[in-house]
């Protein structure tokens, strides 16, 4: 543990004694961060929670995610690690065919004497609108239909008394948010689904709406999305990200009282550290952020953006308690191609090519990348204010078709999953660095769970 990390929860203890100092002298009405004295239902919610909802508990693993994973040669080292549950569509909460529902995994939860699960909430209207192939069931103006036969049955199964002492996760609408800031507007980056999403308000209303019903269950732990150090590290993304997500939290009426934290790099690729190079290096006077790779960002890394994003977060007005998570399944590098120290310090981009960990031919790349490997195992308070490592996509699962496949998901064919494509204003123009042959996406996709086991890092 680092010496930052202990001086953290230092602060965490002062801060906790002051809260005790605060209780007893208001007759033990607990006073969240901010709050005015009387609270609202929210605040004291976000009180009764534990600071951090990984601390002591053993993690729920999906037992159909394990089958697989113990089926494939190899697959028994990582088959009893915790993964996200995706509720996907509508018809995931009960269970759609013969898979488990939601509830199916809350009492398998039980039966395994977990203390904490992980969900993830994915099924905003007009889904995904940067990409194909995960757009999903609910066309851009089904708002109506998300709250009511998606967010509040969900609620009340989470809300049923017999799952009060699990811990519920609940990573909030991947990708949602970071598009209308990035994907929207005269941008080149934009896209016409994307400008409607942000136009009709349904994904700051969904998200609003899922925080505020699943904020108001008080074992449920809400952690936003907020993309990755390649998506919103660029400071024309970085607080305006921060913003849009503090809109979406407050929106009609709703307080930062639900969010308990904010989840990056779910289901991408973003190295957790570079370890070769950092921000402030520079070779010949030039710096780092000089090079074709790194381009301006102020993050070189996942680690160092999530820390650097809560810090902005806190500033935009969210609780000073927020916690981050890191997906970690298939951010590792290893493998052969991963660099043995720093590159030449000919130039820059020498410098940054030869040892970046991250092998992406781009870092806007995200489909089923060649070379990937397995990061960080699922790991609690491993750093100053992340409050796990998790692996939230489950390794082995697809990230979207390497070419047209008729499905009844509303899944679509993205061409940045296919090895053959030259790229778009997202990616720079490269080759999109996706495997071939790749089913839908969440469909099991055994050569990349190879890859994933072969380029671990750490390794197996
Ligand atoms: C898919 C979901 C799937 C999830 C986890 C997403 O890309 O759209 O259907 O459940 O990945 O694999």
């Amino acid at each position: 543990m680092s010496r930052t990390h202990t001086r953290h929860r230092r602060s965490r203890t002062l801060f906790l004694a002051a809260l005790a100092t605060v209780l007893a002298t208001t007759g033990g009405t607990a006073l969240a961060v901010g709050d005015s004295p009387g609270g609202t239902a929210a605040a004291q919610a976000a009180a009764a929670r534990v600071d951090n909802p990984y601390a002591g508990a053993k993690p729920y693993v999906n037992p159909e995610w394990s089958a697989k994973a113990a089926a494939e040669p190899g697959g028994d080292a990582i088959a009893d690690q915790p993964t996200g549950v995706w509720l996907d569509r509508i018809a995931a909460i009960e269970g759609a065919g013969d898979s488990m529902g939601l509830r199916d995994h809350l009492d398998e939860a039980l039966q395994q004497g977990a203390g904490v699960i992980q969900l993830v909430i994915y099924n905003l209207p007009g889904r995904d609108c940067a990409a194909l192939a995960s757009n999903g069931e609910l066309g851009p103006t089904e708002i109506g239909k998300y709250q009511t036969d998606y967010i509040d049955p969900i609620a009340a199964i989470l809300a049923d008394a017999k799952y009060a002492n699990l811990r519920i996760v609940t990573t909030v609408e991947i990708d949602s948010l970071p598009n209308l800031v990035t994907n929207t507007g005269g941008r080149p980056t934009a896209t016409p689904q994307c400008d409607v999403m942000k136009a009709n308000g349904n994904y700051v209303k969904g998200v609003g709406y899922a925080l505020r019903k699943l904020g108001a269950v008080p074992n449920v732990y809400n952690y936003v999305d907020a993309g990755h150090h390649g998506w919103i590290g660029w400071d024309d993304n970085f607080a305006a990200s921060a913003q849009v997500m503090h809109q979406a939290a407050t929106a009609d009426g709703g307080s930062v009282d639900n969010v308990h934290g904010f989840i990056t790099n779910t289901a991408n690729y973003s190295a957790l550290k570079e370890s070769n190079f950092k921000i402030g290096d520079t070779v010949n006077g030039r710096s780092v952020r000089e090079s074709t790779w790194v381009d301006w960002n102020r993050s070189v890394d996942e680690l160092s953006f999530a820390q650097s994003f809560r810090g902005q977060l806190v500033s935009t007005g969210f609780r000073s308690d927020i916690g981050m998570l890191i997906d970690t399944s298939r951010n590792g590098w290893g493998g052969a191609a991963r660099p043995a120290g720093p590159g030449p310090t000919t130039d820059v981009n020498t410098y940054v090519e030869g040892g970046r960990n991250d092998r992406r031919i781009h870092i806007g790349n995200w489909c089923n990348q060649s070379g990937a490997g397995l990061g960080e195992r699922p790991t609690t308070a491993p750093e100053t204010g992340i409050d796990a490592y998790v692996w939230i996509k489950p390794p082995g699962e697809s990230d979207g078709s390497s070419k047209e496949i008729p499905n009844d998901e509303g899944k679509g064919f993205d061409r940045m999953c296919d090895p053959t494509y030259e790229g778009n204003p997202r990616n720079g123009f490269n080759p999109s660095g996706a495997l071939p042959d790749a089913p839908i996406s969440g469909k099991w996709f055994s050569a990349q769970f190879q890859e994933l086991l072969n380029n671990a890092y750490p390794a197996l």
